[in-house]
């Protein structure tokens, strides 16, 4: 599934009418910049007045994105009302990640909150070094062991060579690792950021070794963004700022159901493959 950033009532718009009219259940995230932006109180009554009124029975999740300490966990859980929450702890010592990740899971599981946690870096574009060390960075199979069994988290965002916005990855994702991850840790649902830029194959194969859900921010950034200039034009005599806030809105609805659309096909690819290998199986052991 595919887990979007919103920052205000538009793009919250555009992906829920885009997860509804494709019955996908998915999540709605917001980062604490947004937070900061907008109020953690104000912006969850957003995303959650949104949710409640156009969803119907389609399952939308509402999820905090790299919190960075308790306050946010606290401000995520009782004043936006998530229903899971992200610590993230992945610039810290793997000894202080699991210690304030265990403190988070304990709390938010007492509130029937979902927690994930991450492990390894993914770096931004624009706010880190240029010249990356990736094994340096990427998660580490049994640290990322270590920090389930002694914190109990629901999930986990992985670090084998992904980066948050355009900015230049690994050139070839470490799969071997990501294998490994999901051996030592194989009832973990694991998460992908910095998705916006990996396409399909990419995707298929992160979904093979046990990838659930996908981040997706820059994308539809620069979908909401790239509408808004257009509507502008060069000469700006707009006075009506719905009329560029709504196709921004539409222009967020589409990148989605493109997101959502290449995720089922490429979910239905992969059962109609295990249906085929199990009717093999199936024969080969009726001819025995
Ligand atoms: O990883 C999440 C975002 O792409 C960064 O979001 O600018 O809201 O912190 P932010
Ligand atoms: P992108 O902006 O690269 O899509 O990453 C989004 C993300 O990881 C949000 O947590
Ligand atoms: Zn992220």
């Amino acid at each position: 599934m595919g887990a979007f950033n919103t920052f205000n009532m538009e793009m919250t718009q555009g992906i829920v009418r885009a997860a509804h009219d494709l019955n996908k259940p998915s999540i709605v995230q917001v980062t604490t910049s947004t937070f900061k932006y907008a109020g953690c109180r104000s912006i969850g009554k957003v995303v959650r007045g949104v949710i409640e009124t156009e969803s119907n029975s389609n399952p939308m999740g509402f999820h905090l994105d790299h919190g960075k300490n308790f306050d946010d966990i606290v401000c995520g859980i009782e004043e936006a009302e998530m229903d899971s929450v992200m610590i993230d702890a992945s610039l810290l010592s793997l000894r202080e990640n699991i210690s304030i990740t265990k403190r988070v899971v304990d709390y938010a599981h007492e509130k029937g909150v979902a927690v994930q946690a991450e492990l390894g870096k993914v770096p931004y574009v624009g706010r880190e070094e240029q010249t990356i060390d990736w094994d340096e960075l990427m998660t580490k199979p049994e640290e990322a062991q270590q920090l389930v069994e002694e914190t109990g988290i629901d999930a986990l965002a992985v670090g084998i060579g992904n980066a948050h916005g355009f900015f230049p990855e690994r050139p070839e994702p470490d799969w071997e690792r990501l294998k490994k991850i999901r051996q030592l840790i194989p009832d973990t649902p694991l998460i992908m950021h910095g998705a916006s830029d990996w396409g399909r194959d990419r995707i298929k194969q992160a979904v093979k070794l046990g990838v659930t859900c996908f981040n997706i921010d820059t994308d539809n950034r620069l979908a909401f963004i790239t509408s808004i200039c257009r509507a502008v034009g060069p000469r700006c005599d707009v006075t009506d700022p719905r009329k560029i806030l709504d196709p921004a809105r539409t222009a967020v609805y589409e990148k989605v159901k493109e997101k959502i659309e290449m995720f089922n096909s490429i979910s239905s690819e992969l059962t109609a493959n295990k249906d085929d290998q199990n009717k093999k199986y199936q024969l080969s052991d009726s001819e025995e």
